[in-house]
């Protein structure tokens, strides 16, 4: 029998805290607290504590976060910043609208994240900056990168857009850096019904910088410090995130619990690799991405069987239109460009059934019994 297994399920989410939500935007509407106001600073506030950071600074979105980070350190025309081959578009686009150079990097292997020794490789006396980005909701190599940022004197900005509350030998990311980004998009681990983004900091200039620079220059309304941009986390978003962030260590332990069950139950099936965790880490399991050179007929298999997949990201990006001017070729970042072709997210949410995930493993290993059996048809 199929069963539905969607990639993911925001309204279940919402039906279970629909009392809480819609108070919370019932309170906004009362107060017409639309733009900055007190639902905005105690979002920042709780999440500045959470992240046990200085400041939080709530931005429209996790692309402009990466842009205002990249501003506020004074990177841009003339500069290098090295970036992932392999993640969303926005940590590069941000480098670009800065005025600055996008630099990409291989990732490792085994965890899908930047790799410190492809970085080394990649630094010129123009490199500025450094982003990693916490991929998939896995902390990215901290301590070789830091010793980089260190040595070479970059600025090292964290993109937690897909990692909140992930840690790294213990220490929670977004705590490394200068600075660090998150996005609140939708489907994010905790996420708006929106667009949503947020800096954090615990440097006073740059988050005083960031704050002004997102608010047209200012800080009182026609005093304008600066020249600036409209980049503000709205009220409504921001007593929605106050709502959900009380759930998310309660979210992201599901998520682990399913990324286990997921594990165990396909642990025997030799045709995939799984999800390695680095060691001393806590992933938190924004996706579940398997392996597979056998992608798209898996993914169309499972689909016609009722699963739901995606693929992050079906093109790394030094191969993307945008990234074609700079000439890469597949052996610049041979790892990203092999993964490229194999890999495959499958669904992940806190709301996700036990049977669903039983019946998406008993589904995968269908599609490699069918396939052995065709392979060594005569
Ligand atoms: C790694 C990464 N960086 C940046 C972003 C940008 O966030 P947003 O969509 O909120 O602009 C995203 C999410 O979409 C992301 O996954």
């Amino acid at each position: 029998m199929t069963m539905r297994v969607p990639f993911v399920d925001l309204r279940t989410q919402y039906r279970q805290l629909k009392a809480e939500i819609d108070a919370a935007i019932a309170a906004v509407l009362e107060d017409a607290a639309f733009i900055r106001g007190r639902y905005v600073e105690a979002f920042e506030r709780a999440y500045a504590a959470a992240q046990g950071v200085r400041h939080c600074i709530g931005v429209a979105n996790g692309t402009d976060a990466l842009y205002v980070a990249l501003r506020a350190l004074g990177i841009g025309p003339g500069d290098e910043v090295l970036v992932p081959a392999l993640t969303w578009i926005s940590t590069a686009e941000a480098v670009s609208q800065a005025g600055a150079r996008p630099v990409f990097v291989d990732i490792e292997p085994d965890y899908y994240t930047l790799d410190p020794h492809c970085a080394a490789e990649r630094m010129t006396e123009r490199t500025r900056a450094i982003i990693p980005v916490h991929l998939y909701g896995q902390p990215a190599d901290m301590a070789p990168l830091l010793e980089l940022a260190n040595c070479y004197n970059l600025a090292l900005i964290e993109d937690c857009a897909q990692a909140h509350f992930a840690r790294y030998r213990g220490q929670l990311v977004g705590t490394f850096g200068r600075v660090a980004t998150f996005s609140f998009y939708p489907s994010k681990n905790l996420g708006a019904y929106g667009d949503a983004g947020a800096v954090v900091t615990n440097e006073d200039d740059l988050a005083y910088f960031i704050r002004i620079f997102t608010n047209h220059g200012s800080l009182t309304k026609h005093e304008h410090e600066i020249e600036g941009i409209n980049s503000r986390l709205d009220g409504l978003q921001a007593a929605i995130l106050s709502v959900k962030l009380r759930y998310i260590h309660q979210w992201n332990r599901q998520r682990l619990e399913h990324a286990q069950l997921y594990s165990e139950l396909l642990a025997d099936l030799e045709d995939i690799v799984l999800p390695r965790v680095r060691p001393e880490c806590t992933h938190i399991f924004h996706l579940f991405v398997i392996r597979t050179p056998q992608r798209d007929e898996l993914q169309r298999y499972l689909a016609e069987n009722g699963i739901d997949t995606q693929i992050h990201y079906p093109r790394a990006l030094p191969f993307v239109p945008a990234y074609r001017h700079l000439g890469h070729r597949p052996d610049d970042f041979p790892v990203a460009w092999q993964y490229q072709h194999e890999l495959l997210s499958l669904p992940m949410y806190p709301e996700l059934t036990q049977a669903q995930i039983h019946y998406v493993a008993e589904k995968l290993k269908a599609f490699f019994v069918h396939h052995r059996r065709r392979a060594i048809r005569p």
